[in-house]
């Protein structure tokens, strides 16, 4: 459930037209909607109350202030992946006792950074890692709290690129050897053992491979405890599928519903780390169509956006919807619908059957999460403007870049 519908003719972006968003701030552009954001944190919100949580969005998946904060004022915790990701969460207001850091190459400075902050937790991925953490912390008499991300080698069945939780991933440290690194982390005077965490891949579609990883990290957790390792949280990663197209993922709430089952009678915090089940439907990206081409094969519509703007499509072969901000009855015909970059990969969707003409705007819908925050200057192309919508108010959030911006740090070698 999103606010991106049609009323009559028009595709609404809650209370306004996204004509008129795009007449006001240009295109390309992604449009955000608040209240689909809210929508959606609340879903998992309401699924785990009544049990100790933290809802920690990814924060990679869409890592804008606008939204950050929107995010925030509900409560939200976040995960990071780096100091960049720390110091934008804290702009936007967001609170660092309810942060993760996640992530395999975590730099001194940005555990020093996250450390002095107080975060909740660091998520260690290597043996190397905890003592790198522990060293720091002690040199800063602190106690650095840590939770050790397990690989539970569990098939999530989705892309390749975005599988995680398998033996060949360079994610997480193997079964066989967690519970060793927990008792070196139990003896490190920086080091104070909080959790246990896994993220097994992205858009996943069934609740199965989370099922499974559960019952095998907390299995995991038991042995800890004979050992006198406590866990007090257990933090399930992200991962869950939006409907894309035709992909019918389970709804959050039944897939918290199904998690809460295998926690009766532990009394450990449920850590969930959601980007793109937050964030994905609550935004679109539009473009305008600048012509039309036939070729002896195929039709293309050439648009204002690129694979530069957007990258799913290029990079994972993702398929997106794609449909007119006005519907028209203009003849139909089917159209690979193409950017102006100079790679063959640049397309944002192929054959699409659209009622379209030159100068059209069209909206590629669910590119609220790993849109922008995957978008470059390749061609140099400015990154795009950002607006949220909040009924019938909109807000830039993110200034469309100038060109002069893109070389203000270049130089050239002197005379
Ligand atoms: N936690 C960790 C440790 C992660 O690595 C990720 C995503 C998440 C949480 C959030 O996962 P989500 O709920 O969004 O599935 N660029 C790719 C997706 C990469 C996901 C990377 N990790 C795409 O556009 O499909």
């Amino acid at each position: 459930m999103d606010h991106f519908k049609y009323k009559g003719d028009s595709l609404f972006a809650e209370d306004l037209t996204v004509s008129d968003i795009a007449a006001r701030y240009g295109t390309p552009c992604f449009i955000y909607s608040r209240a689909t954001l809210e929508r959606h944190y609340r879903v998992y919100a309401e699924a785990l109350a009544g049990h100790p949580h933290k809802i920690c969005f990814a924060v990679k998946a869409n890592s804008n202030l606008g939204v950050l904060n929107v995010l925030a004022r509900l409560g939200a915790g976040f995960d990071i992946v780096s100091g960049g990701e720390l110091d934008r969460v804290l702009t936007a207001g967001g609170d660092a006792s309810n942060i993760i850091f996640s992530g395999l190459g975590k730099t001194t400075n940005e555990i020093r950074k996250a450390l002095d902050v107080g975060i909740h937790c660091f998520n260690v991925e290597s043996e190397a890692e905890l003592s790198r953490i522990n060293e720091i912390a002690q040199a800063e008499e602190k106690i650095a709290p840590i939770s050790v991300r397990v690989n539970p080698n569990v098939d999530a069945g989705t892309h390749p690129y975005i599988s995680t939780g398998l033996k060949e991933n360079k994610f997480g440290i193997p079964a066989s050897n967690a519970i060793d690194l927990y008792r070196n982390a139990a003896k490190m005077d920086g080091i104070s053992i909080m959790g246990i965490d896994f993220h097994i891949g992205s858009q996943l579609t069934t609740v199965e491979p989370f099922l499974d990883a559960i019952d095998r990290i907390l299995e995991m957790v038991d042995k800890l405890d004979e050992e006198g390792i406590k866990i007090s949280h257990f933090d399930m990663g992200g991962g869950l599928g939006v409907p894309y197209g035709k992909e019918e993922p389970p709804h959050p709430s039944e897939l918290i519903a199904l998690v809460r089952e295998k926690f009766t009678g532990r009394e450990m915090e449920i850590v969930v780390e959601p980007g793109r089940s937050i964030a994905a439907n609550a935004g679109i990206f539009v473009t305008r169509i600048e012509y039309l081409k036939k070729s002896e094969q195929k039709n293309f519509a050439i648009v204002d956006g690129a694979m530069n703007d957007l990258i799913r499509p290029a990079l994972y072969g993702a398929w997106q919807e794609i449909v007119p901000v006005e519907k028209s009855s203009k003849a139909a015909a089917v159209y690979d619908v193409v950017g102006p970059v100079c790679e063959s990969s640049d397309f944002l969707g192929k054959d699409r059957e659209l009622n379209i003409a030159a100068g059209d705007l069209l909206a590629v819908r669910s590119a609220g999460a790993y849109g922008f925050v995957m978008s470059s200057n390749y061609n140099t192309r400015p990154r795009v403007a950002e607006i949220m919508i909040d009924c019938s108010d909109s807000y830039l959030v993110r200034e469309r870049e100038t060109v002069a911006e893109l070389f203000a740090n270049e130089y050239m070698l002197p005379d």
